[in-house]
């Protein structure tokens, strides 16, 4: 296969190649310097003509089962997302949210079904009629494209916050140290916190962590971002400015994000497309401005109306 390094991943090994897509902006430019992408609503499977090759859906899940024992969470889900879609997952607790970002950060693994990354295989492949498990090379060549941020952070306590933000991109992506911290500063002046670099992380409050999360995330310059409730630990007044740090990302990048919140008013001003789950299983979905304010089904209607009164 032929190698496909990106310049804007300095770093990458030629070795890591095809996996590494190209992008429009390396992890040394600011998130400014990005432009934002057209966005889609309904993710291109071909052509409008019907001429020529459409790039593949950033994600695409393709009958993805996932069980808990005998709890079938997910029962053969499929959807895909556009390259640089931000699409907000809303529903009910226990209704599979999480578990979609879980499978797509490999932090669980799928019964049966097909996820796929830019078109490429992310945990298994068909070989014939049979469903593969890639080896732990491949997987963790394309795993390296999503970033997560978690609701609980998940920083490492240990470390500063430099160090906590440096530690993936020259371990996982091969960056030497110096250009790191490089990046690293930039990411903490952009989310806000350029004077704390070298503070331990619990020495900062919920809403620096969380925010020093998500420099970690983008010092991986990942093509996907996932976000799972990433305020809902957070005091109220903390809230504002992690959304703040999210809403340049996606203003100013073209990273594809898909992310769960019940931020209602967030998932409007940043998402083009909702989907509203229940059951593990796609209810609705709309754009946002019809999804928040007229929506179809009657479960889509009584779980906002709960949300939004709460
Ligand atoms: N590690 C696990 N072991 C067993 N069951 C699990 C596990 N993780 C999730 N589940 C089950 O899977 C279902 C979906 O859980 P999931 O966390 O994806 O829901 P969610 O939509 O994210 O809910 P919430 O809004 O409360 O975060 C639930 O029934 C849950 O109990
Ligand atoms: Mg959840």
């Amino acid at each position: 296969m032929a190698s496909a390094v990106s310049p804007s991943r300095p770093g990458v090994r030629p070795s890591d190649g095809p996996s590494v897509a190209p992008r429009d902006a390396g992890p040394t430019a600011p998130l400014a310097s990005r432009p934002p992408a057209p966005r889609a609503v309904v993710a291109p499977c071909a052509s409008p003509s019907g001429s020529g090759p459409v790039a593949p859906p950033a994600i695409e899940l393709r009958g993805v089962v996932k069980r808990f024992g005998a709890n079938t969470v997910l029962d053969g889900l499929d959807f895909s997302v556009a390259k640089g879609d931000r699409v907000t997952l809303i529903g009910p607790s226990g209704s599979g949210k999480t578990t979609i970002l879980r499978l797509l950060m490999t932090l669980e693994e799928s019964d049966a079904g097909l996820i796929l990354v830019d078109g490429d295989p992310y945990t298994h492949e068909m070989k014939g009629r049979r469903r593969v498990a890639l080896s732990e090379r491949r997987r963790s060549l394309v795993r390296k494209r999503v970033g997560m941020v978690f609701q609980q952070f998940n920083l490492f306590p240990n470390m500063t916050v430099l160090e906590n933000i440096v530690e993936a991109p020259v371990h996982v992506l091969g960056i030497s140290k110096e250009q790191a911290v490089h990046r690293a500063k930039e990411l903490l002046d952009q989310v806000g916190l350029g004077d704390k670099a070298d503070a331990r992380c619990t020495q900062l409050s919920g809403g620096q962590q969380q925010r020093v999360a998500i420099a970690r995330a983008l010092a991986m310059d990942p093509e996907i971002l996932l976000l799972d409730e990433v305020t809902s630990a957070l005091d109220p007044e903390l809230v504002a400015d992690v959304l703040g740090v999210l809403r340049e990302v996606a203003e100013t990048t073209d990273i594809t994000m898909l992310i769960v919140t019940h931020e209602m008013q967030f998932a409007r001003d940043v998402s083009n497309r909702v989907l509203m789950f229940d059951h593990g299983r796609i209810v609705e979905e709309a754009d946002p401005e019809t999804m928040f304010s007229a929506p179809r089904e009657e479960r889509t209607q009584e779980f906002l109306k709960a949300v939004l009164a709460g």
